[in-house]
């Protein structure tokens, strides 16, 4: 068939599929980072462990209940759900990573860096999924 194209015709094909890939990397207006062509992110919560310690995140946080510079989080894979009353559980700690100043938590500043916007979303869903499993 593309032999029919001739060259306009496949620049249009080849923009044409790049506006798609363009209009569906969309999301929370967050830069698509993944090739859409891969298979679909399986969140992997020991890569999440792994993020919450290098990228600075258990410099503010306990993973328990000790009060840091942050509030610890033991059991905010709960406490999440029920913070802001339209957002469910991964939106309210996606929010919370990526803009922290959206809801700030009774009792502490809002002084968490809101440099972790740019963190990857396949990042931010293992951060998600790790989160979820303290207690
Ligand atoms: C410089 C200290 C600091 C760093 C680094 C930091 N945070 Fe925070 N974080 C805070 C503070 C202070 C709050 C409470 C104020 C607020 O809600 O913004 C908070 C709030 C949160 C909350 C909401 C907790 C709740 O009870 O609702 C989550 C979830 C969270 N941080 C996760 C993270 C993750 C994940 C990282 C690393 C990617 C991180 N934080 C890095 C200081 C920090």
């Amino acid at each position: 068939m593309f032999r029919y194209l001739g060259r306009n015709g496949i620049f249009a094909l080849a923009l044409g599929v790049m506006l798609l890939a363009a209009a569906c990397g969309g999301g929370s207006g967050v830069a698509p980072t993944r090739d859409p062509a891969l298979p679909p992110h399986v969140a992997d919560a020991s890569n999440g462990e792994r993020l919450f310690k290098n990228e600075s995140c258990s410099a503010c946080h306990s993973t328990g209940t000790t009060r840091v510079t942050g509030p610890g989080l033991a059991g905010i894979g709960v406490t999440a759900g029920a913070r802001v009353q339209e957002l469910t559980t991964d939106d309210y700690l996606e929010q919370s990573i990526r803009d922290p100043g959206a809801y700030v938590v009774s009792g502490f500043s809002n002084i968490m860096p809101n440099t972790y916007r740019r963190l990857p979303q396949d990042d931010v869903d293992d951060l998600i999924a790790y989160l979820r499993t303290l207690e």
